[in-house]
C-alpha cells in the first residue's frame, strides 16, 4: 500500500485500534443467538401496556364472575386437528407440531378454548354448578406469514361459560368485549352473525356451494379446494378476488332454523337492552370449525390503520364438547389478541396510568456508607416507601441527578461520616433543604412527612 494512503488511514483513526482487533479476533464467535422468524421479545418498556390491558381484563372478568384458569402450552396434536377443524388454516398451515422424545405427536397451542374444554372434561367440571365461567391468558402459538400485528407467538386474554345454551350468555360475553374496550378507551366495532346449527347449516351449505361453484374459476386456489372440503371456510378468506364474489353469496341468516332464528333475536335484544353498539356481517364466519350460532369479532375503528385486525373474536361453540365426550353440553366464548390491543394503544396515543414517581432515593458515598445504604434502602422497602437507588454509582452529583429525573421526594444521603456517626442527611428535593437525622428514627421520620 503507499506510504501517503496508509497515513490517512492513521489520521482518520482507523489505524489505531489495532492490538483491540487482534485481541477481539482471538476470541473467536462460535455462535451468535438471533431471535426466530415471526416471534419477539417484549421488552420493559412494553411491559407496562401489556401488564395494563391484562389487568384490566383480569379486573373485569372478576367483576362479572369469571374465575381463572392456567392449562399447559402444550398439549396432544389431535385435540386441536379435532377440536378447530382438519381444513382450517390453523390446523393445515400453522400449527407447531413436533413428535416428542416419547413419540407422542404435540403441539404448542394455537388457542385457549379446546384446552379449556379439554380440562373441562378432564376434571368433571361438569359435576358442578352449572354454567362454569373461566378466564385465561397466556401464549398462543400459530405459524402465520409474519407480518405487524400477526405473530407466531402471540398472547391472549380469553373467556369461556361452558354448560348454558341461553342467548344471555352470548350477549355478556360481547357486553364483556365492549366493557373492555371502554375501560381502555380504544373505539371499537362489534360485528355479528348467527351461522346456525348443524341443521340448519347443511340446508345454507348446499345453497352456498351451488353458488360458488358458478363461480370456481375466479375463486383463489385454497377456495376451489375448499369448495370440496369446507365452503363456508370460503366466506373467511382475505383474497381480494374471493371477497368480490363473496359479498354477493347466499346469506346463512337467511337459512336459520326457527330455534336458531329465535337465539340470534334474542341476543340481538340484550344487547340492544345493553345499548351496546354492534353492526350485522352477514359473511362473518370465523377462522374455526366448532362455532354454531352466535359468532363475533371486534375491530378497531381507527381509520388510519395500515394493516386491519380482529382485537378479538369469539362465539358459541355447542357441539365442541361433543365432539370429545358423550356430553351434550353447550358453550360460549371469546378471546382478545394483547398484542394488537397494545399496538392500538400506542397507535392512538392513549395514555395509560404511569407508575407512580418514588418517594425516596438512597445516595451513598464510599464502600462502608453503600453498605449502611443497602441497610436502610432494606427497611424502607419493607415498610412500603416507594424507594429507588443505584447502588452501582459512586458520584454523589449522578446520584443527584438521578433522583431528580426519577422525580424522587426525598432523596437520603449517606458518606463516610454519616456511616460511623450512624445517621443520615434527609434532603428535600423540591425546596433543596437538608437536615442530619439518627438512622434508627428515618422510618418514622419518613413517614411523618409523607403524611
Ligand atoms: P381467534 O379469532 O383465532 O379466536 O383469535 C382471537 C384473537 O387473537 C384475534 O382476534 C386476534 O386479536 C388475536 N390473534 C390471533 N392470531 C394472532 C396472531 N398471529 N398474532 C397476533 N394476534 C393474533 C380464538 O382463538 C378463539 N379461541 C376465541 C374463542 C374463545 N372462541 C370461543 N372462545
Amino acid at each position: 500500500m503507499p506510504k501517503r494512503k496508509r497515513n490517512k488511514k492513521i489520521k482518520k483513526g482507523r489505524g489505531r485500534p489495532r492490538k483491540k482487533v487482534i485481541k477481539e479476533r482471538k476470541h473467536k464467535v462460535k455462535y451468535v443467538p438471533h431471535l426466530l422468524r415471526g416471534v419477539r421479545d417484549i421488552l420493559p418498556e412494553d411491559q407496562s401496556y401489556f401488564q395494563y390491558v391484562l389487568k384490566q381484563a383480569e379486573i373485569l372478568a372478576e367483576s362479572y364472575n369469571f374465575q381463572r384458569i392456567d392449562t399447559p402450552i402444550i398439549e396432544e396434536r389431535e385435540l386441536f386437528e379435532k377440536g378447530i377443524g382438519q381444513s382450517t388454516d390453523i390446523v393445515e398451515k400453522q400449527m407447531f407440531t413436533f413428535t416428542d422424545k416419547g413419540k407422542t405427536k404435540v403441539c404448542l397451542r394455537p388457542e385457549g378454548t379446546a384446552p379449556i374444554v379439554r380440562a373441562y372434561l378432564e376434571h368433571g367440571m361438569f359435576n358442578l354448578s352449572q354454567p362454569i365461567k373461566v378466564y385465561y391468558s397466556g401464549p398462543m402459538f400459530r405459524r402465520e406469514r409474519p407480518q405487524s400485528g400477526r405473530y407466531r407467538q402471540f398472547y391472549q386474554f380469553g373467556l369461556e361459560v361452558i354448560g348454558s345454551d341461553k342467548p344471555v350468555i352470548d350477549a355478556e360475553i360481547i357486553s364483556f368485549a365492549y366493557s373492555l374496550f371502554d375501560a381502555l378507551k380504544i373505539d371499537v366495532l362489534i360485528k355479528v352473525n348467527s351461522i346456525g346449527c348443524s341443521e340448519c347449516r347443511k340446508a345454507y351449505r348446499r345453497k352456498l356451494v351451488s353458488y360458488l361453484r358458478s363461480k370456481r374459476n375466479k375463486l383463489c386456489k385454497d377456495c376451489q379446494r375448499r369448495l370440496k372440503t369446507n365452503p363456508l371456510r370460503i366466506l373467511d378468506c382475505k383474497n381480494p378476488d374471493c371477497q368480490r364474489i363473496i359479498k354477493k353469496a347466499p346469506q346463512v341468516v337467511d337459512w336459520l332454523c326457527e330455534n336458531c332464528r329465535q337465539h340470534f333475536v334474542r341476543v340481538l335484544e340484550y344487547l340492544d337492552e345493553l345499548k351496546i353498539p354492534y353492526s350485522l356481517d352477514p359473511y362473518l364466519v370465523r377462522g374455526l370449525d366448532y362455532y354454531t350460532r352466535t359468532v363475533f369479532e371486534v375491530w378497531p375503528t381507527r381509520k388510519s390503520l395500515e394493516t386491519n385486525f380482529a382485537l378479538g373474536g369469539g362465539g358459541r361453540y355447542d357441539n365442541l364438547i361433543k365432539m370429545f365426550s358423550n356430553r351434550d353440553i353447550p358453550a360460549c366464548g371469546v378471546a382478545f389478541g394483547i398484542d394488537r390491543i397494545v399496538e392500538e394503544l400506542k397507535a392512538e396515543k392513549i395514555k395509560i396510568p404511569k407508575k407512580k414517581a418514588p418517594q425516596i432515593f438512597i445516595a451513598q458515598i464510599g464502600e462502608f456508607a453503600r453498605q449502611k445504604a443497602l441497610r436502610i434502602f432494606e427497611t424502607l422497602r419493607r415498610e412500603k416507601f416507594r424507594v429507588v437507588e443505584n447502588f452501582s454509582k459512586d458520584s454523589l452529583r449522578t446520584q443527584l441527578e438521578l433522583a431528580d429525573k426519577l422525580k424522587a421526594k426525598y432523596t437520603l444521603i449517606i458518606g463516610q461520616d454519616e456511616a460511623h456517626n450512624e445517621t443520615i442527611i434527609v434532603r428535600d428535593m423540591t425546596s433543596g433543604s437538608q437536615e442530619t437525622i439518627d438512622q434508627e428514627k428515618i422510618v418514622k421520620e419518613m413517614r411523618k412527612r409523607l403524611r
